[in-house]
């Protein structure tokens, strides 16, 4: 299996930032792309925010830390990850713009790269059919917050041959991470058992009539969550959560599956989670 050297990522938002600083903590040069130049700085910034954490808890050298931020290079072209081993995708989570991304990343990258989605919600399958070869096309499913959630999917599409498959595996293990394989069904695994629970927890605010708080002090300490249901969806971000759950009632008509009123009206309201600084808590 050929070893991978370089990585690139298109899309360096909280999960593709999250998946670059854990390339560049594994020592891989890392080509990161954003749409503009100030994004990019914003990524690379919050990359060396968590890194210097890292250092200032005694977990990580202030060397190390230094030379982990310059292994990554940011750009706005594509172009950049023609010499790259494997290519994660981390845009938006549409199915549109994928497509037409990994139509150009096939064209792009060497034959032998690994292109792979972390798409949470849409169709592997129907991405990679985009690409004119779509057997290097696979799912790596990474959890918020990716430095930290040890969970990353790899999930087969129609296509995908074993090779790829198995090297975006290994290349999951070697970053620390504990992969596991599955194939391309909506919500694949982990999403397909935690979004109807979410969105359960979610309805039973308005039918038991408890607060927020006394939700996610049940979950946590009745059921052993490391994190509240409320907080949970705060972190994920109330837009991305409605997204992936009209995405999967979409495909499985399952009622669980679809978002709560609750949610919709606080997503049109712009109340988002932690990255609006407001939905079910308030964040300064
Ligand atoms: N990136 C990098 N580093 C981060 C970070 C991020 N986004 N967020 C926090 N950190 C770092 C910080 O430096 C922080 O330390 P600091 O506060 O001292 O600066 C440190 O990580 C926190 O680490 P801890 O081990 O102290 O944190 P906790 O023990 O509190 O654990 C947790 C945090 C791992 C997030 C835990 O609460 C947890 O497991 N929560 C559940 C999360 C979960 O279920 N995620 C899945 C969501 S579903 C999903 O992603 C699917 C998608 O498709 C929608």
């Amino acid at each position: 299996m050929a070893e991978i050297r370089k990585v690139g990522v298109v899309g360096l938002g909280a999960m593709g930032a999250g998946i670059a600083q854990l390339c560049v903590e594994a020592g891989l040069e890392t080509v990161g792309r954003e749409v503009t130049a100030e994004l990019g700085q914003t990524a690379r910034d919050r990359i060396g925010h968590f890194l210097t954490r890292k250092v200032e808890k005694g977990q990580f050298e202030q060397e190390a830390r230094d030379d982990a931020v310059g292994r990554l290079t940011l750009t706005t072209e594509l172009d950049a990850f023609a010499d790259c081993d494997l290519v994660f995708e981390a845009i938006v989570e549409e199915l549109e713009p994928k497509q037409e991304l990994f139509g150009e990343l096939d064209r792009i990258c060497r034959p032998d790269a690994v292109l792979a989605t972390n798409t949470s919600a849409l169709s592997v399958t129907e991405i990679a059919a985009a690409a004119s070869t779509p057997g290097r096309v696979v799912g790596m499913h990474f959890f918020n917050p990716a430095p930290l959630m040890p969970l990353v999917e790899i999930v087969r599409a129609e296509l995908t041959e074993d090779e790829p498959f198995e090297r975006a595996f290994a290349f999951g293990e070697r970053i620390g991470k504990t992969p596991i394989r599955c194939h391309d069904t909506p919500g694949f695994v982990v999403n397909r058992v935690l979004i109807p629970l979410l969105n359960d927890c979610i309805r039973v605010l308005d039918e038991a009539r408890v607060t927020p708080e006394d939700m996610d002090a049940g979950m946590k300490n009745g059921a052993g969550w490391p994190m509240g249901p409320c907080t949970l969806v705060d972190l994920v971000g109330i837009d991305v959560h409605v997204h992936a759950s009209e995405a999967l009632y979409e495909k499985t008509r399952e009622p669980r599956m679809a978002p709560p009123p609750r949610l919709v009206a606080m997503r049109n309201a712009g109340l988002l989670g932690r990255k609006s600084g407001r939905g079910f808590y308030r964040y300064d």
